[in-house]
């Protein structure tokens, strides 16, 4: 269910389309509900619905229009008609209540089995706004109350409807198709349907989640900040129990997949995206930003250092160090023990074995060589206004200070460039090339005197 409109968000953006670590809310949710590998996913849209489907159209599912949104029990009935398996088991998630682990999801749909109704419920100490699971004195499932429709008596119960049951499909089609909006809110409640199937002696039984993490519901910025933190925890746990030292699990921010080696260390206010992979040792100092990049064995990534792969990934070779504030652009392919210095920008090029920019330098699509030495201020000029063009640095060379290579261009191996040279024609191998005026000094020059006044 991903058509209400999130009000207490405030935001024009569907709620269901902000993100939690990295993802959307209901991303999250399909992301669940295929671990369980469904025959078919219904998502009911309403408010947004163009946007919210556009988000989620590749995970395959179908879409449901509800317009208006007229109440749980009315979104439900505009998905029916694509269950297409009436002896199959439907399973009804909240697209806001995004951390519902896939056991928990499979046990509630094992629990129906085709022919009860199972309701996931929590005992809360505050239950205020929720509706409450109703029961006999011999604990039977009896009915949900919704809170405004709730006797003073009925509000005292702890025990909630978590938003999330398992029905069999051709009984929740019957039992949607009957409900009736006579309550306080004037909607259609799916609710409902539990007093129904207890009218027609259909089984009803209700299970618990692991943990009440998983049921939270996200209705505004606060609650959305608190699940974050949550799930944050959570996933630097799960790292942490595999070996990897995290100076402040409070301060870690995964927003994609880490695969993390043996004896890997992360220091503090570091945020992972997309797909990073972490090799044996590799230490990352506080305050980086890593995003689709795989930095191999002993690397060092020292703080404040910007890594972002894009689609072309980075590439950080064994034994590098790479920043402090460093920045690493998508195809930069840098060879083990390459040095990588402040504010450094690397984009499309790889640098060999040994290759050093230690300082305030752009390496824009290069093939650096082994040994490279490029100097601070260096830069090459790789782009003509129109066209990107490569340049080509041979083994062993040295890039003085504050040089241009105007690219197309080659420096041949063990060549030394003149700090201060403009560099717009192949430099050969072996020898010292300056592209820049020669120092000159005047003999007697004089400074100019000012003018006595009047
Ligand atoms: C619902 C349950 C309540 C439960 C609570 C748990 C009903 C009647 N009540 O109440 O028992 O304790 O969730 O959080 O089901 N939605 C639609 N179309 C609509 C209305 C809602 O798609 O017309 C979607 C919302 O986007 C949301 C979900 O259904 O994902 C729940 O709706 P919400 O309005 O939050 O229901 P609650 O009043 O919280
Ligand atoms: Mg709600």
């Amino acid at each position: 269910m991903a058509a209400g409109k999130g009000t207490r968000m405030k935001s024009a953006l569907p709620k269901v389309l902000h993100k939690l670590a990295g993802h959307s809310l209901l991303q999250h949710v399909l992301d669940a509900a295929a671990a369980l590998g469904p025959q078919r996913t219904v998502v009911i849209t309403g408010h947004g619905a163009d946007e919210v489907e556009a988000a989620v159209a590749a995970s395959g599912a179908v879409f449901a229009r509800q317009m208006p949104q007229l109440g749980t029990g009315h979104a439900v009935q505009q998905a029916v008609p694509a269950l297409v398996d009436e002896a199959g088991t439907t399973l009804v998630l909240n697209g806001d209540v995004p951390l519902i682990r896939t056991d928990t999801a499979r046990a509630l749909a094992q629990a129906c089995g085709g022919t009860r109704l199972a309701l996931l419920t929590v005992t809360l100490d505050d239950a205020t706004g929720y509706g409450r699971i109703v029961r006999s004195p011999q604990g039977a499932v009896l009915g949900i109350v919704e809170h405004k429709d709730a006797s003073p008596e009925q509000r005292s119960i702890r025990e909630i409807y978590t938003g999330i049951l398992a029905a069999p499909t051709a009984a929740l089609k019957r039992w949607v198709g009957a409900l009736k909006n006579d309550n306080a809110q004037r909607e259609y409640y799916l609710t409902d349907i539990v007093a129904m199937a207890v009218a027609e002696g259909c089984e009803v039984v209700a299970a618990q989640p692991a943990s009440d993490t998983e049921v939270l519901g996200v209705n505004s910025p606060v609650q959305l900040a608190d699940l974050e933190r949550r799930l944050q925890r959570l996933r630097a746990e799960a790292l942490m129990e595999a070996g990897v030292r995290l100076a402040d699990p409070a301060r870690f921010d995964l927003r994609g997949t880490l695969q993390c080696g043996s004896d890997v260390e992360i220091d503090v206010n570091c945020v992972f995206e997309g797909e990073v992979v972490l090799g044996d040792g590799v230490r990352i100092g506080a305050n980086c930003v890593l995003r689709n990049a795989r930095i191999d064995t002993g690397a060092v990534i020292h703080p404040f250092t910007h890594i972002d792969g894009e689609a072309a990934g980075v590439r950080v070779g064994a034994g590098a160090l790479v920043g402090p504030f460093a920045r690493l652009r998508p195809g930069a392919d840098l060879g083990p023990e390459v040095h990588i210095g402040n504010f450094v920008e690397v984009k499309n090029s790889t640098l060999a074995r040994g290759a050093k920019a230690n300082h305030l330098a752009y390496l824009g699509d290069a093939t650096v060589g082994e040994r490279v030495n490029y100097g601070a201020g260096s830069i090459t000029a790789n782009y003509d206004g129109a066209n990107k063009h490569r340049t080509v640095i041979e083994a062993d060379a040295h890039i003085g200070s504050n040089c241009v290579l105007v690219a197309p261009v080659t420096i041949g191996a063990g060549a030394t460039i003149g700090g201060g040279s403009t560099i717009s024609k192949n430099a050969p191998a072996g020898q010292l090339t300056v592209a820049r005026a020669r120092q000159a000094t005047m003999p007697g020059w004089q400074r100019p005197k000012k003018a006595p006044k009047g």
